[in-house]
């Protein structure tokens, strides 16, 4: 009698658990159950080599990693940092500190604009989840390093050095891409721990001047404006991953509604937010956007009125390919915009579950110890350079988990 009242104790506390557990709790826990394994299974690939960090796979499948000085190599810590969040893992958590601290030379690289993904995605989570003093010295001192390639003249902070058009006519000495408005979560994190508000006020003049000469009447955006950097007049609005100049390239798309987002999040100024909504609005409600959700790579990819420049390799890739890592960054973004009080919050939130839905589900979710390790497929790195086409993406899964994450977090 005894032994049965204890087992039924125990089952009842069982069924009470799994009553409680909502139909977010239980599709939270699925992905997360999943992306443990998967990363587990890339950290076997990454642990060999061990100086290299993973960002795709090649044509055969194998897992492609770079050195710590291209752009991505901040995500792959970012998304153990973001699996150790939803489980609380051990190893997850040991894992996430090799890997982020391995990118500590990068505090003082100044070659490109994006230190803020480097650094703040594997160091940023690093110290939001261990407080380790240490994290934050290296993240001040990123800050310092990106605020080196900000001019006064131009009011930005120049993304990479040098820009050559893809009509091979021209070149620029200082490119700013809507992907910048993301590095600029470094530069706020930076002012707020030291006081010191000349980061942040670099931060606010960049986001000012995107509005002013990045977004176009519509919401959408140029990807890259190039400037003169001793005028600081602007010379010219084209694409670099883009279709073509004039068109709506995805992922552009998914930095602006994030970075805007966060620019609100960090100064409460309403025209961030008016910005991030409109360019919100503009992804949920194209008319070429998917019922899934999961955008093309590009909103006027093979459209009439729009034309790829001679020397861009777009037009060798005729097939309209979707674009899963601008969707997860979308995803995260709606959520995180969801959470404002705004008059269309619940649109967003619905369409960031929307999104978050159809990225789990087989169609872009991979099969469990397939895919190299990484969780999503059917990401765009350049269709204009040729490259990294209908590929998994390192930060397609970053993106993805931050927005498990902020979906759990979210009422
Ligand atoms: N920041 C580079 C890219 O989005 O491809």
């Amino acid at each position: 009698m005894k032994k049965y009242s204890f087992v039924t104790v125990i089952l009842s506390l069982v069924f009470l658990a799994f009553t409680y557990w909502t139909e977010k709790d239980v599709f939270v826990n699925e992905n997360y159950v999943f992306a443990q394994k998967q990363l587990k299974h890339l950290l076997d690939t990454a642990n060999k080599v061990d100086t290299l960090f993973p960002r795709t796979t090649g044509k055969g499948g194998q897992v492609v990693l770079t050195n710590k000085y291209e752009w991505t190599s901040g995500f792959f810590a970012g998304s153990l940092w973001y699996a150790y969040e939803l489980g609380k893992d051990e190893d997850m958590r040991k894992q996430a500190i090799k890997w982020t601290e391995k990118l500590e030379p990068l505090k003082n690289f100044t070659e490109h604009h994006d230190l803020g993904f480097m650094m703040y995605c594997s160091y940023g989570n690093a110290y939001r989840l261990t407080k380790n003093t240490k994290y934050k010295e290296v993240l001040v001192q990123a800050a310092k390093s990106l605020s080196t390639r900000y001019s006064p003249k131009t009011g930005s902070i120049r993304s990479w050095n040098r820009f050559g058009s893809w009509d091979g006519q021209h070149k620029y000495d200082f490119p700013v891409i809507i992907d910048n408005m993301m590095n600029l979560e470094l530069l706020f994190f930076a002012s707020k721990v030291t006081g010191d508000p000349t980061y942040k006020n670099i931060a606010i003049t960049h986001a000012n001047n995107v509005i002013k000469n990045q977004i176009r009447p519509d919401y959408s955006c140029y990807h890259v404006v190039c400037y003169d950097p001793q005028t600081g007049k602007v010379l010219a609005k084209e694409t670099a991953q883009g279709y073509a100049n004039n068109s709506t390239w995805a992922r552009g798309q998914s930095w602006g509604i994030y970075g805007f987002t966060m620019a609100y999040r960090e100064t409460g100024d309403k025209r961030y937010l008016e910005t991030a909504q409109k360019m919100a609005q503009f992804y949920i409600n194209h008319a070429n956007l998917p019922a899934d959700g999961v955008s093309y790579w590009d909103f006027n990819a093979n459209q009439k009125g729009y034309l790829p420049s001679v020397n861009s390799h777009a037009p060798e890739t005729p097939i309209n390919y979707r674009d899963v890592s601008a969707a997860a960054v979308t995803a995260s973004a709606l959520l995180e915009l969801s959470a404002f009080k705004v008059p269309d919050a619940a649109i967003y939130r619905n369409a960031g579950i929307k999104i978050l839905h159809s990225l789990s589900s087989p169609v872009y979710r991979a099969q469990p110890g397939q895919n190299g390790g990484f969780l999503l497929k059917h990401s765009v790195g350049s269709i204009a350079h040729g490259i990294e086409i209908d590929v998994p993406l390192i930060y397609a899964d970053y993106y993805f988990l931050e927005a498990l994450n902020r979906y759990k977090l979210i009422n």
